[in-house]
């Protein structure tokens, strides 16, 4: 018995040696240490044999099955060990590749224009403000110098909210409410609040009953800035015109005042820049006339002072109102109005 398990002990610790991987090992443990593995059916044969030599081969039986549990898992170490290893051999990490990288997308570039007119004006001391989009009857038209029986009512017409209630709710001498035609419903909302003297610019959204094509939208933005005070003159409104087209455009910049009628200014003017394309000799762009129409601006009418609560005898003030859109267009050359407002990502993500 002695000697079975000696031999036995001998074979094992060999095929243990010469074992080649896990797999085999596991096979190996379970030949010898399994329920049914050889060692296990000495050690099961010994209550058979006579007392002395129970206890001469029992304690050799125990010795020989924990040093082959011991060779066993010491291997198993062995094996896991240089598994790892050559997984992390394989696994090679490239350093120099590069990273997957964030989408963090863009500013529109309505934004970029805006922020950066926005910019331009804080440094002369306006502040930006903000007005409704549904705005009244009133505010719109009728404290603009344009009463409803007024043809300039016709050049801008708007989408119209039918609900007769909205009259009654907003408290105002009005005919309900709409969707905003332009920014100037600002210039009364800010004299009422503030008083003067003051400057402002309201960026915004604005609305009119358009048929759309490449150059007309029924929703575009618009930059409104006033300036009250006293003596405040059409130099005045000329010089900030000139400060902001060459900041914006990182030049001097010509302008030209063409008489226009907004029945909220007297006078009224269209202010014009020379083109940037040409240099005013005429191109495509400015249709041939060196010119590019840019703001409706003039004089706040002493009627529109009035409505704000203003004393037009000791104060005047010079208002413009600027589309922001055709700006945006003309800065970065876009040709059709409808991109702006379309969501198609391929348009957007070139600014
Ligand atoms: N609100 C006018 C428009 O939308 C522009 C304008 C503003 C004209 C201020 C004069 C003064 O056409």
């Amino acid at each position: 018995m002695k000697n079975q398990l000696q031999k036995l002990k001998n074979s094992v610790e060999k095929e243990i040696a010469s074992c080649n991987g896990l797999d085999l090992l596991r096979e190996l443990e379970i030949k010898y240490l399994g329920r049914k593995g050889e060692l296990t059916q000495i050690l099961r044969g010994l209550s058979d044999l006579p007392i002395e030599e129970k206890k001469e081969v029992g304690p050799l039986a125990n010795e020989i099955k924990e040093e082959i549990t011991r060779l066993i898992e010491e291997k198993r170490k062995e094996f896991m060990s240089s598994e790892v290893l050559g997984k992390i051999k394989e696994e090679k990490i490239d350093v120099t590749q590069p990273g997957e990288g964030e989408n963090l997308g863009n500013l529109h570039p309505n934004s970029i224009i805006q922020y950066e007119l926005e910019d331009i004006f804080t440094s002369l001391g306006f502040m930006i403000l903000d007005g409704p989009e549904l705005e009244s009857d009133y505010y719109n038209f009728e404290a603009l110098n344009i009463p409803s029986w007024h043809p300039a009512r016709d050049t801008q017409d708007t989408f119209y909210i039918k609900d007769p209630l909205t009259s009654l709710r907003t408290g105002e001498k009005d005919r309900g409410l709409l969707m905003r035609t332009h920014t100037s419903p600002v210039q009364v909302r800010a004299m009422q609040k503030y008083g003067a003297p003051l400057r402002c610019i309201v960026p915004g959204r604005t609305f009119r009953n358009e048929a759309t094509d490449a150059s007309h939208d029924h929703t575009f933005y618009q930059l409104e800035g006033f300036m009250i005070g006293e003596d405040i003159a059409i130099t005045h409104l000329v010089a900030v015109m000139k400060t902001m087209l060459s900041q914006i455009f990182k030049k001097e910049v010509k302008v030209r005042l063409r008489p226009g009628y907004f029945p909220f200014v007297e006078p009224g003017f269209e202010l014009d820049f020379q083109c940037l394309i040409c240099s005013g000799k005429g191109c495509s762009v400015c249709s041939q006339t060196g010119w590019v129409e840019f703001v409706g601006s003039g004089l706040i009418h002493p009627n529109v002072l009035k409505y704000g609560g203003i004393d037009s005898k000791k104060y005047s003030g010079f208002a413009f109102g600027l589309g922001l859109t055709r700006l945006i267009m003309m800065k970065y050359g876009i040709d059709d109005i409808r991109l702006l407002q379309g969501g198609d990502l391929r348009f957007l993500k070139q600014f």
